[in-house]
This record gives structure tokens, sequence and C-alpha cells, in this order.
């Protein structure tokens, strides 16, 4: 029987915003399956901001995507052929499938899911990468101890409102940085952050000055820009600031770099670039971990699910125009 692929492959570079020409969708006709492969039904896709970094033909930590490849991205789905000792019809497995209904791999890189009482979207959001971007970065970057006034921007998005929660079950004051005043409501009467400055709606240094009063140990920066430049202004001694991203750069031709960089050379602070691959030997630990502290209810773990492979550049936008909370994730199977 032949199978009908969806497929979402990258058809130009695209220059400041992506247009939704950036990327073309096709049925393709899925081939055989050789020996060593499997076949997997993509479920879920996860959209990451850092899929617009990945369409810049520039040195980063990974390849850029080509023209021509399916675009790459996170997925969980189940394989429903195999012709891979390791893998068997029915496995549900995690990696990087990218954003098709269907896989054809040699399984490498790819590793099952056993999930329990957990919905599976939740092991592409919280249990999966930018759950383990959170986990390592305010730990082991941030190095946070009880007591500490910790800052997170991008507060109510996937990365963000883990490590706030985080910061939290470990004793810090967190406060956090979001847009609109429903987000900053939902991360301090849901994700039980002590405070929430609204970069759109209020300066966000009388925001840093009003909810952080005894200044910032550790800024968690998600966003870059202007915001990284606020949250210099309030940092302590021995601060930690750790660069996780830069979302309010990554459409621009010009990435604007901090004007108050001195102050790390005033407080002694440090500021510390992470990319969450570093601690793939280390993610058993943090699932470990972050499962029990949402089985406790002291994490809470949300996805902002869409339906439709098709509707892919659309969702994609959520990412940067605000209308989404938590982990955007795409169902396409
Ligand atoms: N270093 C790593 O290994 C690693 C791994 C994963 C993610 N990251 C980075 O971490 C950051 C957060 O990723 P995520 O997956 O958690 O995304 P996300 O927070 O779920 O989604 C992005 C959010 O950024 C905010 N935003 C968009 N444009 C903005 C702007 N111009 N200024 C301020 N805020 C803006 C929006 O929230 P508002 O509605 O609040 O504006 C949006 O919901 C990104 O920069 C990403 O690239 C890094």
């Amino acid at each position: 029987m032949k199978i009908i692929n969806k497929t979402v492959r990258l058809l130009k570079r695209p220059v400041g915003f992506p247009e939704q020409d950036t990327w073309k969708i096709s049925d393709e006709i899925l081939p055989s399956l050789k020996d060593g492969e499997i076949l997997i039904e993509n479920n879920y896709i996860s959209l990451d901001p850092a899929m617009r970094g990945w369409l810049n033909e520039t040195r980063s930590y990974i390849e850029p995507v080509k023209i021509g490849d399916v675009m790459r991205a996170g997925s969980i789905g189940k394989i429903i052929e195999s012709k891979n000792s390791k893998f068997s019809i029915g496995d549900i497995v995690s990696g990087g499938a990218g954003v098709q209904q269907y896989s054809i791999n040699n399984g490498n890189g790819f590793f099952k899911i056993n999930p329990g009482k957990l919905d599976l979207p939740v092991f592409i959001g919280t249990l999966g990468m930018p759950g383990m971007t959170a986990y390592f970065g305010i730990l082991e970057v941030g190095k946070i101890k009880a007591g500490d006034t910790v800052l997170v921007s991008a507060a109510a998005g996937a990365v963000g409102s883990i490590v706030g929660q985080i910061a939290k079950i470990k004793g810090c004051k967190v406060v956090g940085i979001a847009g609109g005043k429903e987000k900053c409501d939902y991360v301090i009467n849901e994700l039980g952050f002590d405070g929430c400055v609204d970069y759109k709606n209020e300066s966000v240094v009388r925001g840093i000055k009003r909810d952080c009063p005894n200044g910032v140990d550790v800024y968690f920066d998600n966003v870059g820009g202007d915001i990284l430049d606020a949250a210099l202004i309030f940092i302590n001694q021995h601060a930690r600031i750790v660069i996780c991203g830069a979302i309010s750069q990554y459409n621009e031709t010009s990435a604007k770099g901090p004007n108050n960089y001195l102050s790390l050379l005033v407080n002694r602070g440090t500021m510390t670039g992470m990319v969450v691959f570093d601690y793939v030997k280390k993610y058993p630990i943090a699932v470990k971990e972050m499962s029990k502290w949402i089985e406790e209810g002291k994490l809470k773990s949300k996805e902002d699910v869409y339906d439709g492979i098709e509707n892919f550049y659309e969702i994609f936008k959520k990412l940067f125009n605000g209308e989404k909370k938590g982990k955007l994730i795409l169902k396409v199977k």
C-alpha cells in the first residue's frame, strides 16, 4: 500500500521574518523500507524559536537546514514498520523527524518513550528539549541557591515557565517578564511566580525595579535586546546571566548586543551562553526529577497544541507574536 507523506520543505532562505513561501508543503509517496530502517508515523512536532536560526546560512551550533530539505523539528511518533532490530512496531519514539507526517530513518538519534500516565506532548515540552534547557540552564549555568532573586524573560513560554517553577521549587524569589496582562496573570496565579513585568504595557526598567527591590542574582535571558539591557542594570554582585536565547533578535537583519555590559565588570557578574545539547547524557537525571515534580503537583506542564501540518506557517508565527502559552506543538497525525 502506498503511503502519502505531507512534508514541509525549505524553499528559500528568508531575510527578516519568514514569509509563507519560505517553505513548500507537498504530498510525497514514501519509498519502501530498506534493511536497518524504521518508518515512524509522526504524531506531534515541536515548534521552536530556534527554527528561525536554522534557516540562516551562518555558523552556529548546528548546520543550517539545506534548501530542499524537510524542515528540521523535534518530534514524537509511533513506529509502524521496522527493519531495525532495535525498534518494534508500536514503539513510541522521540527524535528529530522534521515537519512531516511520516519519517523513514535508521533510528539514530531516536529514543523510546514510555509515557505512563502523561500525555505525549509533555515529552517534547517539559520532559523534552525545552524542559531540559530550563533544568540545566537554571541549575548548572544559573547555579541558583535558595534566597536568590531570579528574573526570567519569555516567562510564559516553554523554557521560561519551567525555569521559574524550578527556581521556586529551589526556594528562590522569582520574577517573570512576559507580554500582556493575561500572560503576567498566568505567570503569577498559575505558575506561582512572585511578580511579572509586562514588557508590552509598562517600562521594563520600572517593572524590574518594583518587583526586584533587592536586585537580581540570576537573570535567565530568553529574549536579548532591550530587555537584556534593562536586566543588566539591576544585577547584584556575582550575578549570573544565562544566555539561553534572544528571540527579539532572531528576525532582525543585524542583532543588537547589550549596551549595559559594563554592569558585569562593576558587579563581578558572569554572562554564560548555553546549548541544551551539551547535557544530553544527563537528560535522564532531569527527566526523573521533573517527572516526580509533575506527579507531586509541584511543576505544571503547559502545552499549546494546534492541529494540521497544512497550518504549519500560521502556527509557527505564534512563536513570535505571543499568541500562545507554554510549549507550541503541531499535531500532524
Ligand atoms: N540555548 C538553548 O539550548 C535553547 C534551547 C531551547 C530554547 N532556547 C531559546 O529559549 C528561548 C525561549 O524558547 P521557548 O521554546 O521557550 O519559546 P517560547 O517562550 O515558548 O516562545 C517564544 C516567546 O517569546 C516571546 N517573545 C517573542 N518575541 C519577543 C520579543 N520581541 N521580545 C520579548 N519576548 C518575545 C513570546 O512571549 P510573550 O508573549 O511574552 O512576548 C513568545 O511566546 C528562545 O530564545 C529559544 O531560542 C534556547
